[in-house]
């Protein structure tokens, strides 16, 4: 069911019958006075026509034809349409059911994409489980979706590592702690420039292909890799070796990005190195930003492999969208390779082409989220942390559980927490890492749509109800049950929005009210005290909301426990 869609179209049908223009400006209400849908387009069709807008919205409800989608439609204040929802249109919908994209589309996400040089740390979250909410809904909508984890596997800091490798003499099996191994490099390299010239070297050595080189890279990729692979089982994020195709993927096509930028005219040399220059990128003296895209000493760039990746992406996957999950500081970057891909001719499907950035996770003293000493969290500690958290949260709660069970329901508590503390955020802000908020039981939080979801089950349990037996679909009689039954509805235009947006705090929005408004039904209409069709029909609406706040959960990426 399209509500806002459908709704709009009534409205703006009639604004065409009275000869007026503009958006019917639909969206669901703020207050509950206001109905449940409420449109607010009249007052500006009205000023367009210099005509008064109460009695405007008069003659457009006068002609506004919702029968049988709305009971009422009200004139508030200077021109608001007040819509109340009719119960019998909501129960068509059938709430978990996804609606298909038609048509669907081919639809690259590329995000995760840490760095395998160092392991992987907190700044690579985000983009790892808000790009894999993303992929869940819009293959949820039958989208054909290509993750692409554009990790960075190629550069500099390789020449370095082989190099401190060679020089230390350890055998590349000794690098489990890679972490430790990168930073005890960085010191030689930041301390020797004899050391950085063979760190250099070493790069060339491994992009000409010398075999030492590439068997000792080899090494590294596959364990830099495999400790990735395991966080991604351990998030519970969809993304398995087969998706990686890293920045070296794109090395033999490099060449032909700098000569087809050159045949269009579009290079230009600045200190030696090449560039793009477009007038478009200025800072605020009025300098022009250049693309680098070739350094001096021949090696290509980060921006040199993003256009190639885009060639490939439009050429060869034929995506017809590629969604970007980085962090903010790479707006410009991605706006830059945009519009040099555009110029050059390496978008060949016309893809839109969208970058998703997100803002930073902030400690609670408002600095990038460090641990205490000031190093970079490593993102196993942190789940651990949260596991352990969520554990002792659990044992309070049920000190009778069996301790196995006690751990695994921590896991999914904790991760789960984690995951929709960040996803529950809108992505473009920087946000507060707040352990207390975001593992509490109460509020807008993954612990509470958990034990949301095991409330509505004991429903069931208690009153030995088959619920494979109950009907699929039921019309709300009461208030509370016609709130309920509008929330259930909104789940399509939900997903609508998060897939044309990328914006998953929206799923997170609309699941807590979900669960709030089934609170408030469950307050005021008694389920197992009440008989035949009441009982019925109330039934159904719980099984509904049980079915759509798994569903929800799971398209961000969260377990669903059956007790709490
Ligand atoms: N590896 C990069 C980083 O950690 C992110 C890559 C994003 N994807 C891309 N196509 N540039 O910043």
């Amino acid at each position: 069911m399209q509500i806002k869609a459908t709704l709009s179209e009534r409205i703006e049908q009639t604004f065409a019958a009275l000869g007026l223009q503009g958006d019917a400006l639909v969206q669901a209400a703020s207050r509950p006075e206001f109905g449940d849908y409420q449109a607010n387009g009249v007052m500006a069709a009205a000023k367009r026509e210099k005509k008064n807008p109460r009695e405007v919205a008069e003659q457009v409800v006068a002609h506004l034809d919702l029968e049988g989608i709305a009971s009422q439609v009200e004139i508030a204040g200077p021109g608001f349409l007040n819509i109340t929802l009719d119960p019998n249109w909501l129960s068509t919908a059938e709430p978990s059911n996804i609606r298909q994209a038609a048509p669907a589309s081919t639809v690259v996400v590329d995000y995760s994409a840490p760095n395998l040089a160092k392991e992987m740390h907190v700044g690579h979250l985000r983009s790892t489980i808000i790009g894999d909410s993303i992929v869940r809904v819009l293959e949820a909508q039958g989208h054909k979706v290509l993750r692409q984890n554009h990790v960075g596997d190629w550069g500099t800091q390789f020449g370095m590592l082989l190099e401190y490798l060679n020089e230390s003499g350890e055998s590349s099996d000794e690098l489990a702690d890679l972490e430790s191994f990168y930073r005890s490099a960085k010191l030689r390299f930041d301390e020797d420039e004899v050391f950085q010239n063979r760190a250099r070297r070493a790069v060339v050595d491994l992009q000409s292909g010398a075999e030492y080189a590439a068997l000792q890279w080899q090494k590294f990729i596959e364990i830099s890799m495999s400790h990735c692979q395991e966080l991604y089982e351990r998030l519970g994020v969809t993304l398995t070796p087969e998706h990686i195709a890293g920045e070296s993927r794109y090395n033999d096509a490099l060449p032909g990005v700098i000569q087809a930028l050159a045949s269009k005219g579009l290079l230009q040399e600045s200190d030696g190195a090449q560039c793009v220059f477009l007038d478009e990128f200025k800072t605020k003296k009025g300098d022009i930003l250049p693309v680098i895209v070739q350094k001096s000493d021949g090696g290509y760039l980060y921006a040199t492999t993003d256009l190639a990746a885009i060639e490939y992406r439009t050429r060869d996957l034929m995506a017809d969208r590629i969604l970007y999950c980085t962090d903010a500081r790479q707006i410009l970057h991605f706006k830059q390779i945009f519009a040099v891909a555009g110029l050059a001719g390496f978008n060949h499907n016309e893809s839109s082409l969208e970058h998703l950035p997100f803002g930073t996770m902030l400690g609670s003293d408002g600095k990038p989220f460090k641990t205490r000493s000031g190093d970079i969290i490593k993102l196993a500690d942190l789940l651990s942390e949260a596991e352990d958290r969520a554990l002792k949260l659990v044992e309070e709660k049920n000190p009778d559980f069996d301790p196995q069970d006690a751990r695994e329901l921590a896991r999914i508590i904790g991760v789960g927490a984690v995951k929709y503390g960040d996803l529950s955020k809108n992505r473009t802000s920087d946000y507060v890492f707040d352990w207390d908020q975001m593992i509490s039981f109460e509020g807008n939080t993954s612990p509470y749509l958990q034990y949301a979801y095991t409330r509505v089950r004991s429903v069931f349990s208690r009153g030995e109800i088959n619920v494979a037996s109950l009907p699929l679909l039921t019309v709300a009689v009461d208030e509370p049950e016609r709130r309920l039954a509008v929330t259930l509805a909104a789940l399509n235009d939900t997903l609508d929005q998060v897939a044309a947006e990328g914006y998953p705090h929206y799923l997170c929005g609309y699941l807590y009210e979900l669960a709030t408004r089934f609170t408030q039904f469950y307050e005021a209409c008694p389920i197992l005290k009440s008989d035949g069709d009441v009982k019925t029909r109330r039934l159904v609406l719980a099984r509904q909301t049980a079915d759509t706040l798994q569903l929800g959960l799971s398209l961000l990426g969260i377990q669903t426990p059956e007790r709490m």
